[in-house]
């Protein structure tokens, strides 16, 4: 048998993007590649990239730079590095990276991966640079399979749709995922069987606009995502119910009632509202004012009253005023976040607010996104803080960084550190929290 090809994967961006390149690994190890930890002397390096803000685009032009005097060093010793670049840059971008870098062998968009091998094959016969960029009817997932867990980690993802129709202003993801596709029911719930079978007891669905994941049911009946969240709640063994990323107007009444009647679906949501004034948000398409978004808000918490929110924003979309930003920092304040991203607005080429004239200064888009953020992390201290002296069922994860530590999950997606012993991995063991810090939790075992 001949020695196993290297191959490094270097991941950007989103879950999406994560969980793919875990997809890509297993298709490749099928054809004889192991995945390494470094670039050095490998014969596939892949880049899966994110094209969702100007610095990710950059990022992968200056790490194809660096590249280069590894793939020249491999050539030297009469090897090969083959670069593919692969996610949403890749879709976006194709022709126009290869033109200026040369040292990429193939452009891959993600709908393509299942492709990948054979692509690698072409590039190693000799047939030049391979550009795969097809949106196909199939489901890549069909032809992809499932990404080996060599660690017994108990929590996974699995994509149940992707792409997006919602063709928000600012957003490039209707041009590199595609449009909505949402994968069929029975297939998210064999791969849940499989991967409780697994030791996984907890799920995070995941989609660009997961809510709007939509099915047949094994009755013929239409599903939403809240009877696919009912459905796998049935597998014993599945504990913890998650999914993300959620847009406002796929909020149905099955999904609410769900986070009141499915104990297994935690109380954490992101809901990302982007902006607090009705003009922008009209401008953005979002097709929701921030008071239908506050409603909804009442509505889920009526439902699920300990839900924990988090929320994406954006400032300095394209004519935003002072008065605009101040109506988002109103509504912050109205609704309360335990946590949120927030970004300044970057134009992305071909998406219609980057054409706008009024763009805003990038002073005042920083001065505000300060402004913002302080707010933010204020309601997450806040939303820490409430948790000390209180006792919460944790998911224990994987070993902390020091001896006899372990570090779980909190229901509302907190890491929690605790003294335990490794025995308890991927147990759900009841914890009384002690202390905080911006980002996590600290407590002791009960019991
Ligand atoms: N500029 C800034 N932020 C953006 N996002 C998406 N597109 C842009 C853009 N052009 C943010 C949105 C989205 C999150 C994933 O990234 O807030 O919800
Ligand atoms: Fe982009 Fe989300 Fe809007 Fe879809 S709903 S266009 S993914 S921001």
């Amino acid at each position: 048998m001949s020695a196993p090809k290297k191959l490094w994967i270097k991941t950007y961006g989103c879950q999406m993007n994560v969980y793919d390149s875990e997809r890509m690994a297993s298709a490749l190890a099928a054809a004889g590649y192991e995945q390494g930890d470094t670039p050095d002397d490998a014969d596939l390096v892949i880049l899966n990239t994110c094209h969702i803000r100007e610095k990710a685009a950059e990022k992968v032009y200056s790490d194809l730079g660096r590249l280069k005097p590894l793939r020249a060093a491999k050539a030297a010793a009469g090897g090969r590095m083959q670069i593919a670049v692969a996610g949403c840059v890749a879709q976006a971008e194709g022709d126009e990276i290869m033109r200026r870098q040369p040292v990429v062998d193939m452009v891959v968009g993600p709908q393509a991966y299942h492709r990948l091998p054979a692509m690698a094959e072409r590039v190693a016969r000799g047939d030049g640079p391979q550009i795969d960029t097809e949106f196909p009817q199939e489901d890549k997932f069909d032809h992809l399979p499932e990404a080996p867990r060599a660690r017994r980690a108990p929590a996974a993802f699995l994509t149940v749709q992707e792409g997006c129709d919602k063709f928000c202003a600012f957003c490039v993801v209707p041009y590199t995922r595609g449009a909505e596709v949402s994968r069929p029911a029975a297939r998210i719930l064999s791969e849940a069987r499989g991967l409780v079978g697994r030791g996984v007891v907890e799920i995070t669905l995941l989609g660009q606009n997961v809510n709007a994941w939509h099915g047949e049911g094994p009755d013929g009946g239409g599903w939403g995502l809240g009877e696919l969240v009912r459905a796998l709640a049935t597998i014993e063994g599945l504990e913890r119910i998650r999914y993300t990323t959620s847009h406002p107007n796929d909020m149905d009444e099955g999904l609410i009632a769900a986070h009141a009647e499915v104990g297994k679906l935690m109380p954490y949501l992101h809901l990302p509202v982007q902006s607090g004034s009705d003009r922008i948000l009209k401008a953005m398409n979002r097709r929701h004012t921030a008071e239908d978004y506050c409603r909804l808000v009442e509505r889920i918490r009526a439902a699920r009253p300990d839900i924990a929110l988090s929320g994406d924003f954006i400032v300095g979309f394209p004519g935003e005023t002072d008065q605009d930003f101040e109506d988002t920092m109103t509504l912050v304040r109205s609704v309360g976040y335990a946590s949120a991203y927030s970004f300044k607005y970057s134009a992305r080429p071909g998406t219609p607010a980057a054409e706008e004239s009024d763009q805003v200064p990038e002073a005042v888009k920083a001065e505000r996104l300060a402004r913002l953020q302080a707010l933010l992390a204020e309601q997450q201290t806040a939303f820490q803080a409430s948790c000390v002296g209180r006792e919460m069922p944790v998911l224990i994860e994987k070993p902390g960084r020091h001896a006899g530590q372990m570090v779980g999950r909190s229901p509302w997606l907190q890491a929690v550190h605790l003294a335990a012993d490794a025995s308890l991995l991927g147990r759900i063991v009841p914890v009384a929290i002690e202390t905080t810090g911006p980002n996590s939790l600290a407590g002791r075992l009960v019991g």
